[in-house]
């Protein structure tokens, strides 16, 4: 028994002790530097690094990477011939100054380079004929530079590449057929440039094209003109293009799209047979937009749809069909839109798929989100911030079993929901920072070190002894060292902003003394009494009246019941949520 506890890098260490050992392991790393030189040796610039990797799929390589900064020449005749990753960067704030000829092909071409990166080194253009002879390069990669035009002629030769990253420079111009030479590619990314227009027959010969990403570029419009020559494309991202609407035309003609990403532009009105054409479209990211409702039966025919985000958009309504036939739904993000209520019928369809979904930052009462949860028994992980919830109560998530992450933060909770957390027993990833916690006990602290992912940050945190000690002893000896590591103290104002990283017990202030403790106890009694006192009297009084009162006070009820007759469900008090049967005679399962 005794042997088992020890580390296990002591008994590596007590192996090799043994002087046999000792020298086999000599033997054993001397040939393995013997043999990364031996095959061919590696010349490297002094200031690059050079190693040989190895990776079963790709095989052998030589990768080279200059990643100091301030470079204003590519150090090319000292880089081995037989490279076939190349790296240039630069930190972000010591920018190469560099320019780009055929240097790759002259005199001799790097004819092994798969992989050519030039990054953050304000390339101001590529130059004629610059790849010319690299049949083997796979990947170029020039973001972050500072290239305004690019053409045809720039990209000759190029015949095997299938990926192409231009994100980050200043691209304004790109005639037709730009990217005539490049038959082979597959993923063409332009983010972060000036892109006004797309000129017609831009991608023509790009029909092995299957990603397309030219977010953040003012383009405000796209000609579906464009999209004729890329009918295989499976993702497409357009975020911040400044697009108010799309020609649909471009989406019959890109029917095989799995993946569209039109976030943070300027719908402000989807038609209900807007996505009718994508019948594979298998996530779909809206947020960001002024949608402001979404009509019955808007994602009908996209049957295979998994993750679909709405989030931050002024979305008061999902219209009772607005999921309809999305079945395989996984993943819904509503979060900070206006939405005050559901209608159950809504989420009928996904009930039974629904793995995540995100309520944070609209204008619902707990109650609304309590009594949808009970019909979504699959949930994994639910979203509740920005709600300015003061508390939860302990059954919230009886119907939930299976949660797996919980954000609770930017709310007002005062106290630690312990209890919630018994009831949700495999919960890995839990968020409850930018609150107005002020302690963690020890059971609290116990139920944490389970969870794997905990975030406690931004609380109103007291530093005296009685409610930091403990965790700061829970900081020292436990898995959460670093969580608590990185609270700060709020209050008393002496230590306001003290992190608990550099806290120690001797400097937090003593508990309030036990006398005063005493006092206050005594104190509490007293108001007790004469609370209990003036409850009898008040009592004694209310009897005599109540008989005049009853009639009147059961007519208003009758009256408010009329009023809402639909919201009966909505009116139920939170405490009682979980006797509570789950109205599932609304949802027609399995249909
Ligand atoms: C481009 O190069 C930079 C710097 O090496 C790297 O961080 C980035 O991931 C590369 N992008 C791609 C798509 O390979
Ligand atoms: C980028 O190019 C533009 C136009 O060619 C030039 O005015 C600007 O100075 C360049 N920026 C840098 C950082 O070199
Ligand atoms: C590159 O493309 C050419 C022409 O299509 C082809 O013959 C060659 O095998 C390709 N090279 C590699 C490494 O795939
Ligand atoms: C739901 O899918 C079925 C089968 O593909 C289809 O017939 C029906 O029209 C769809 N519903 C809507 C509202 O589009
Ligand atoms: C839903 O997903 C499953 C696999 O996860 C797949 O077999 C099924 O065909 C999908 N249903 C629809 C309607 O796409
Ligand atoms: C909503 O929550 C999900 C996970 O629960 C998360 O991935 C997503 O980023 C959240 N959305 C926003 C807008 O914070
Ligand atoms: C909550 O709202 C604040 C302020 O609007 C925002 O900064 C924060 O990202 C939001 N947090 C979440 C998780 O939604
Ligand atoms: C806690 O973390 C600090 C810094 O990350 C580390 O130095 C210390 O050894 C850790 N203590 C425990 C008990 O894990």
């Amino acid at each position: 028994m005794g042997k088992q506890v020890w580390p296990s890098g002591f008994a590596v260490w007590h192996f090799f002790r043994n002087p046999t050992w000792q020298l086999l392991l000599l033997l054993w790393s001397t040939s393995a530097v013997m043999m990364s030189c031996s095959g061919a040796e590696i010349t490297c610039p002094e200031e690059c690094t050079c190693r040989s990797t190895f990776d079963p799929e790709a095989g052998a390589a030589v990768r080279v990477s200059c990643t100091r900064g301030h470079m204003r020449l590519i150090p090319v005749d000292y880089i081995d011939r037989n490279a076939n990753v190349i790296i240039i960067a630069a930190p972000r704030d010591k920018p190469n100054e560099l320019t780009i000829g055929p240097i790759f092909t002259q005199p001799t071409p790097f004819v092994n380079l798969r992989e050519l990166h030039i990054v953050n080194s304000n390339v101001p253009s590529i130059g004629q004929y610059s790849f010319w002879g690299l049949q083997n390069l796979r990947l170029i990669n020039l973001t972050y530079n500072n290239l305004t035009s690019i053409g045809a002629d720039n990209f000759r030769g190029l015949i095997n590449l299938t990926d192409l990253y231009l994100d980050h420079n200043n691209i304004e111009q790109m005639p037709s057929e730009t990217f005539r030479h490049l038959t082979s590619l597959k993923t063409l990314t332009l983010s972060n440039n000036e892109i006004t227009i797309l000129v017609p027959r831009l991608f023509r010969m790009l029909a092995k094209l299957l990603i397309l990403d030219l977010s953040h570029n003012p383009l405000a419009e796209l000609n579906p003109e464009v999209f004729k020559d890329i009918q295989h494309l499976r993702i497409f991202k357009c975020r911040g293009c400044l697009l108010r609407r799309i020609n649909t035309q471009i989406y019959h003609l890109v029917a095989n799209l799995e993946e569209l990403d039109l976030g943070d532009n300027q719908f402000k009105y989807l038609t209900s047979d807007e996505f009718i054409s994508l019948k594979r479209l298998k996530k779909l990211k809206l947020d960001g937009n002024q949608l402001s409702v979404i009509v019955d039966n808007m994602f009908g025919r996209n049957r295979e749809l998994r993750v679909l985000s709405l989030a931050h958009n002024r979305l008061a309504l999902l219209a009772p069909a607005a999921l309809a036939n999305l079945t395989n739904l996984t993943h819904l993000d509503i979060s900070h839109n206006k939405i005050d209520r559901f209608h159950l019928q809504t989420f009928a369809p996904v009930v039974d798929c629904l793995k995540t979904i995100n309520f944070s930052g609209n204008n619902l009462a707990l109650n609304e989100i309590a009594i949808l949860l009970q019909i979504l028994p699959e949930i994994e992980g639910v979203g509740l911030a920005n709600l300015s919830l003061p508390e939860i109560p302990p059954n919230f998530f009886i119907y939930n079993e299976r949660l797996i992450a919980l954000d609770i933060s930017w709310n007002k909770l005062t106290t630690f929901p312990f209890k919630l957390l018994t009831k949700t027993k495999l919960l890995q990833r839990f968020d409850i920072s930018h609150n107005k916690l002020q302690t963690l006990g020890e059971m609290d602290l116990q139920r944490l070190e389970a969870i794997a992912q905990v975030n406690l940050v931004k609380n109103t945190w007291h530093c005296d002894q009685c409610s930091a000690g403990t965790m700061l002893v829970y900081m020292t000896t436990t898995v959460l060292n670093s969580t608590l590591r990185q609270l700060k103290c709020y209050s008393p104002l002496r230590l306001r902003g003290v992190s608990f990283a550099e806290m120690s017990f001797d400097r937090l202030d003593p508990c309030p003394s036990t006398h005063e403790a005493q006092m206050s106890v005594i104190a509490g009694l007293m108001l007790l009494c004469v609370a209990v006192l003036a409850a009898v009297a008040g009592a004694l009084c209310c009897t005599r009246r109540r008989a005049a009162h009853y009639y009147t006070n059961e007519e208003k009820r009758r009256e408010h019941e009329h009023e809402h007759p639909d919201e009966l469900l909505s009116h139920t008090e939170l405490g009682s949520v979980a006797t509570i049967h789950a109205p599932y005679h609304l949802v027609p399962k399995g249909s």
